[in-house]
């Protein structure tokens, strides 16, 4: 398994641009299943669940070809299979995306369940409850969700989300775009990446209104066609390079990213003192401010407040920070794996629940540390990068899921990092990434 070497120390200065939103692309991609019509995706991230995506599209029957590397030109005309596999669905929660428009196009799929991950049991209790109440039959047969409707089309219906779901409200917009009838979706989840699909599917023919509030409504339509489409800018890795300007003490000119869909982490980030200007509606200028770092607590939730994906990152950076600070997840039980691993390194971290105190702060020290998750693995290369000495991270294939090059983008910033390669990765793939 591939490793990152981290020497730490270095400022990082420079221009990166920010790539599309991996979790945007993948509904987006999902959403190509619900026509026959081609459907031109742009700015899609070159990530391992985007390729993972992908691969399911292909396995279903549909066409994905790729004229340039960041754009999917994808015709599920021929899709002859309604079902993902376990192979798939263990490695990628995401691929339970295919459920909502396999069962609104077909009247049929079938999804093997989602094993316990890194980062709690993360049940879709609540897509298949959604699913029940358009009118499907979902039973649970060797392991795999299978869901029917009983006439062939979904009917629209009134869901009420017990519990705010980003994938679960995407399911029930794709499969409800294809239903007969109205359906109203209340406490939907308002990420800008529900917008984003929103703006896909309305391009293809749906009618869609509300998205980016908690009330949706939707009016089925018969078929959806064609549409192109161009993914937004990925808000985690804009956090996440925020992170690595403060906590380096360096500067990044930040550039393609959406700063309009990171309000809660610029106020929050500059409470703490970091220095953030928005240079423009793409651009952000990011330094830590003279006075240093101070602590702030923070309390992750969904979207507008802060991101259950940036606190981790926001831990590393507490533990260069004047104080005490409380953090607070809300969203996933056990994640906060990191923080053993940041403790390893020198970081005051004490975990009760689902709160961490960090009491900062602390000069961190290079250790060998294992990455567990996608975003725990960012906050451990953004400890390493500010650490003394030497940082080997091990399984980094996490960080590969979610970050499209980023040895090489860190690197052009002045970090002190290099990939080790190992086992079945080839040195293509290894340079890709
Ligand atoms: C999505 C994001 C992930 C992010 C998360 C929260 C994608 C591909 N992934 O994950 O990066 O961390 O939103 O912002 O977009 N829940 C249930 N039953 C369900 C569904 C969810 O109890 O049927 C619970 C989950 O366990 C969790 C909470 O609801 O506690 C939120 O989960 P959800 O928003 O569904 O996360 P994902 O969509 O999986």
């Amino acid at each position: 398994m591939d490793k990152f070497v981290v020497r730490g120390g270095n400022p990082l200065r420079g221009k990166i641009e920010i790539g599309g939103a991996k979790n945007s692309a993948l509904p987006c991609l999902a959403a190509t299943l619900l026509t026959e019509e081609t459907v031109i995706l742009h700015n899609v991230p070159y990530v391992k669940d985007l390729i993972t995506q992908r691969r399911l599209l292909e396995d279903l029957g549909a066409t994905v070809l790729t004229p340039e590397l960041r754009t999917h030109k994808v015709n599920a005309r021929n899709v002859a299979i309604y079902e993902a596999p376990y192979e798939l669905v263990k490695t990628m929660r995401a691929s339970v995306l295919a459920l909502g428009p396999l069962l609104a196009r077909f009247g049929q799929a079938k999804v093997s369940l989602p094993g316990g991950c890194a980062i709690g049991t993360r049940p879709i209790d609540l897509h298949l409850k959604a699913f029940e109440q358009l009118g499907a039959t979902v039973s649970l047969e060797s392991g795999d969700v299978v869901a029917r409707a009983p006439k062939g089309r979904l009917v629209g219906a009134e869901i009420d989300f017990e519990k705010v779901t980003v994938t679960g409200t995407e399911n029930v917009m794709m499969a409800a775009a294809l239903a007969s009838g109205r359906t109203t979706i209340r406490n939907a989840a308002q990420e800008p990446e529900i917008e984003d699909l929103a703006d896909l599917l309305n391009k293809m023919g749906a009618r869609i209104r509300g998205a980016g509030t908690p009330v949706m409504e939707i009016d089925g339509v018969e078929s959806l066609g064609g549409a192109e489409h161009t993914i937004i800018p990925d808000r985690i890795e804009t956090g996440t390079f925020m992170v690595a300007a403060a906590i380096t003490g360096g500067e990044l000119e930040i550039k393609s990213c959406r700063p309009a869909h990171l309000n809660a982490v610029i106020s929050k980030l500059r409470e703490a003192g970091v220095e953030i200007e928005e240079l423009n509606s793409s651009t952000l200028l990011v330094r830590q401010g003279s006075a240093g770092l101070v602590a702030r607590d923070v309390t992750t939730e969904p979207h507008p407040l802060f991101p259950t994906d940036m606190q981790a990152q926001y831990m590393a950076l507490m533990t260069q920070a004047e104080g005490t600070s409380t953090i607070t997840e809300t969203i996933f039980e056990n994640r906060f794996m990191h923080a053993s691993e940041l403790i390893r390194m020198g970081a005051d971290i004490h975990v009760s629940g689902n709160t961490a105190v960090v009491h900062g702060k602390t000069q961190l020290m290079g250790a060998p540390i294992i990455a567990s998750d996608l975003r725990a693995s960012a906050s451990l290369v953004l400890a390493a990068l500010c650490a003394e000495g030497e940082t080997v991270i091990e399984r980094v294939y996490h960080i590969d899921r979610g970050y499209e090059t980023i040895v090489r983008k860190l690197r052009s910033l002045g970090a002190d990092i290099e990939r080790i390669t190992e086992s079945s990765v080839t040195a293509e793939e290894a340079a890709a990434v």
